[in-house]
């Protein structure tokens, strides 16, 4: 067997060749094959060549079957070899050219392929697990390194594509994508719809689902997409999208993908919200019936420019992505709420924070809690927590205080949109631009940017080296409430009442469990109350939900086993359900139910979801 070709120079976590030849444009053919649960068709990539004598491409692949690779358009056969299986990177496809190739050179391969039941960007699901019941399901998840067991591709986010797609499937299903629909066209029993991305994006961000789905417009340019029976709570859920589009542009660049649709996925959908572009993808669990969670949908939002526009060139440096987009969400909010409630929200992030860094502590694995960690080796959905998120944004937060508050820091935002949109950077691409523009704008800038501790802020594990003060407004009587439970540890009379959280925010509830959740476990007696009181057991808000059932495990109140197994097979974010299943786990007795639960209902998950538990509850 050949040995595996060299690891990407510019993405450790990638094959592809990219440095000699780059992937411009793709157009996907795919059809949907519900009873062998596969796409099958064809991709045609359309290739530069950057260097001289250009013999190879590489494509990485996971659980692809590749059926023939031609070239030009011809009928021509490109020797090939799907190599062994890398355990975390796949199988590259190493597809060699009759003759060597020169820079400039511009061709087009084409892959004829197939997926397999393995592939783990793609979920199938049975009638059974959809709201509806009636039809099947299938929805993909590229990020981070999935999409190469969607389509054969250079899976690095340091490349950047085009792509048009037709996807044929069953004429009474729709298929949507991470690009503007085109015509759609009925053959028999099947139908075949087009799709166009003519903004060029990151391989992580093509994006396919294929269900019964009914459309609403709730704005000019959106469309919430969900199965008929979650649409008209979705687009109420849902309504002030174009506000905070509207918001986005006026903080940074007019929105330029068209569309911004929303597709509301069935419960196994494993994040909160994927900024598929023209299409984020959501949970169902953002349906609170009170619009208190859509701060996911500002935040899939902003990233159409951090992260869509502007993109990290490779895993290591995805706090790029994420951190910018908290620091443009919670801008978005605070335009929007008011600056308390984006400050709070900032307070949530801190716990958040807090919780991955004694996570990979407990683990042995702190290195993932630097901002830029080391990722030769490593499959980034491992290095996956708030850190890229929390200490980014703070960070951003931090410069903002420190530059001189948002009149100096926000036209440096707009002018890094513009600088680095449709490409993708590094750290250091960030960092050197900071200091060009303060250069430019305000000399004086430049010896607030040497005082700072880069170094630390990049490279060093745990908490940032600096803390930044929040306003506490909206902490304040949750932090009060809390300090009442806790005392009342001690007393043998209780004084609660509903009326204690009567005028909460479902948030402020949150962040009242937040901080129980600081303290020694309370004894099973102030659970009992503190249900009996608040309801908690019964509130449906998923944010909630999670932080109870959390705060019971921790304290080994298995009398709240029942309902978190109700819960951990309604929804299948990952946010919710690894630690939902950790906690489960750890208790004296609820060990083998835990697993019992995961084993039982491991085809409900998503493969990513379903990989993730499993290594979390050791099997
Ligand atoms: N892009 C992420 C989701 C993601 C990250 C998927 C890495 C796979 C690998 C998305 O924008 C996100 O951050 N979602 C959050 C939303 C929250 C921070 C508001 C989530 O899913 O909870
Ligand atoms: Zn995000």
């Amino acid at each position: 067997m050949t040995s595996l070709p060299p690891i990407s120079v510019s993405d450790k976590n990638s094959f592809a060749n990219s440095d000699a030849i780059r992937s411009t444009h793709l157009h996907l053919s795919l059809t949907a094959d519900f009873d062998r649960k596969v796409l099958h068709g064809h991709v045609v990539h359309s290739l530069s060549v950057l260097k001289d004598s250009v013999k190879e491409l590489v494509l990485d692949s996971s659980y692809i079957d590749v059926k023939a690779v031609t070239i030009n358009g011809t009928d021509e056969a490109l020797e090939f070899v799907v190599h062994d299986r890398h355990a975390i990177y796949g199988s590259p496809v190493q597809i060699r050219f009759p003759r060597a190739l020169a820079k400039g050179e511009e061709i087009a391969v084409k892959v004829v392929y197939s997926t397999t039941k393995d592939c783990t960007a793609i979920q199938w699901l049975e009638p059974s697990q959809t709201v509806g019941k009636k039809h099947p399901y299938l929805f993909t998840q590229c990020q981070a390194i999935h999409a190469r067991s969607l389509v054969p591709c250079q899976d690095t986010p340091s490349i950047k594509i085009k792509y048009s797609a037709d996807v044929t499937a069953p004429a009474h299903l729709r298929a949507l994508m991470s690009a503007v629909p085109k015509d759609e066209v009925v053959s028999g029993s099947h139908k075949k719809y087009n799709f166009d991305q003519a903004i060029a994006i990151p391989s992580y961000l093509i994006a396919l689902a294929v269900g019964n789905l009914e459309g609403r417009k709730i704005g000019p340019r959106s469309t919430v997409w969900s199965e008929p029976e979650m649409v008209e709570a979705s687009a109420w859920e849902f309504v002030e999208t174009e506000d905070f589009i509207a918001t986005g542009e006026k903080l940074l660049t007019p929105y330029c993908w068209g569309v911004y649709d929303l597709l509301v996925l069935p419960g196994s959908f494993p994040y909160g919200g994927m900024e598929n572009p023209c299409l984020t993808f959501v949970t169902p669990t953002l349906l609170a019936g009170d619009r208190s969670l859509v701060d996911v949908v500002a935040h899939e939002l902003a990233h159409s420019w951090m992260g869509n526009l502007v993109t990290s060139s490779n895993w290591e440096h995805f706090w790029l992505n994420e951190g910018w987009t908290m620091f443009v969400e919670r801008k978005i909010i605070g335009r929007i709420r008011g600056n308390a409630e984006a400050e709070f929200s900032a307070i949530v992030g801190l716990k958040a924070l807090k919780e991955s860094i004694d996570h990979y502590d407990e683990i042995k694995t702190p290195q993932y809690t630097a901002l830029v960690p080391e990722l030769g080796g490593v499959d980034p959905d491992d290095s996956f927590s708030s850190v890229p998120y929390e200490k980014g944004f703070n960070l951003l937060y931090y410069l903002e205080v420190q530059l001189g508050g948002p009149s100096v820091f926000e036209p440096f935002v707009t002018a890094y949109v513009e600088r680095f949109s449709h490409k993708s950077i590094t750290t250091t691409d960030f960092k050197s631009f900071l200091y060009e523009y303060f250069n430019k704008h305000d000399h004086s800038k430049i010896k607030v940017l040497d005082a700072i501790d880069w170094h630390t802020w990049f490279h060093g594990q745990g908490y940032p080296p600096v803390k930044n003060e929040f306003d506490q407004t909206l902490a304040k009587a949750c932090d009060e409430l809390a300090k009442r439970w806790d005392s009342a540890r001690a007393s043998d009379k209780l004084d609660f009442s509903p009326e204690d959280i009567r005028n909460f925010s479902s948030t402020q509830t949150v962040v009242f469990l937040e901080k129980l959740l600081e303290l020694t476990p309370l004894p099973h007696k102030l659970l009992a109350e503190m249900d009996k009181v608040y309801s908690l057991t019964s509130v449906r808000n998923a944010e909630i939900r999670f932080r109870w059932q959390w705060l019971c495990l921790k304290a080994d109140y298995e009398a709240i086993f029942p309902a978190v197994a109700a819960f951990l097979v309604e929804a299948g974010r990952m946010k919710y359900v690894r630690p939902l299943y950790r906690a489960w786990d750890k208790t004296t007795n609820g060990g083998p139910l835990a697993r019992k639960t995961f084993l039982d209902n491991r085809s409900f998950y998503h493969p990513i979801c379903a990989a993730m538990v499993a290594k979390d509850l050791g099997l």
